[in-house]
């Protein structure tokens, strides 16, 4: 099947582009979060400072996590529909796996800055550095599964 011939058409490589300028806003938001929390948690709890980090991090999800995530989505299934991608080899699959898995990820964020706003701090900062690595494996791993397509 050439590229062109999906639903899409011609505009098929327009959509891949927007595809991957949002996962690139995604990627930058996810990388951002855990920085936050890290200062975050050097604060008092109750403080100016405080406050000022739970505003910072509504705002992130707010304005570019979520909306981010809803547009690759979309954007990634209409290149799905488009290229019939479950029929194009097991790269797709693990693909799919692995955006559920940054999904989920992104969703344990948006909860643990929900837990900041009310004072609960569950993890050291030790941890959250660690946890800070797993985007960027992640999406490393999907940049050359959806461009290598090596199965
Ligand atoms: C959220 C669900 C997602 C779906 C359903 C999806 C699906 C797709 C599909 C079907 C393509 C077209 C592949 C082709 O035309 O050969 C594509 C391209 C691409 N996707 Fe995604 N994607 C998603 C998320 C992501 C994420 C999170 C990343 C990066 C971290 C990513 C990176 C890319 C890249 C770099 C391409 C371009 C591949 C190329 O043509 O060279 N995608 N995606």
């Amino acid at each position: 099947m050439s590229d062109f011939a999906g639903f899409l058409g011609n505009a098929y490589l327009w959509v891949k582009a927007a595809h991957i300028i949002f996962v690139i806003f995604l990627m930058a938001g996810l990388f951002m979060m855990p920085r936050f929390f890290v200062y975050h948690q050097e604060t008092e709890i109750g403080s100016d400072e405080d406050s000022k980090w739970i505003e910072r991090e509504d705002k992130l999800r707010r304005i570019i996590l979520n909306p981010s995530l809803i547009i690759v989505w979309v954007l990634g299934l209409m290149l799905m529909v488009n290229i019939e991608a479950w029929a194009t080899g097991g790269w797709f699959h693990l693909k799919l796996l692995l955006v559920l898995l940054l999904s989920g990820y992104h969703g344990w964020m948006i909860g643990y800055a929900k837990k900041l706003a009310k004072g609960q701090r569950s993890l050291s900062d030790k941890k959250l550095r660690m946890i800070n690595e797993i985007p960027g494996i992640m999406a490393a791993i999907i940049v050359v599964l959806a461009v290598v397509k090596p199965f």
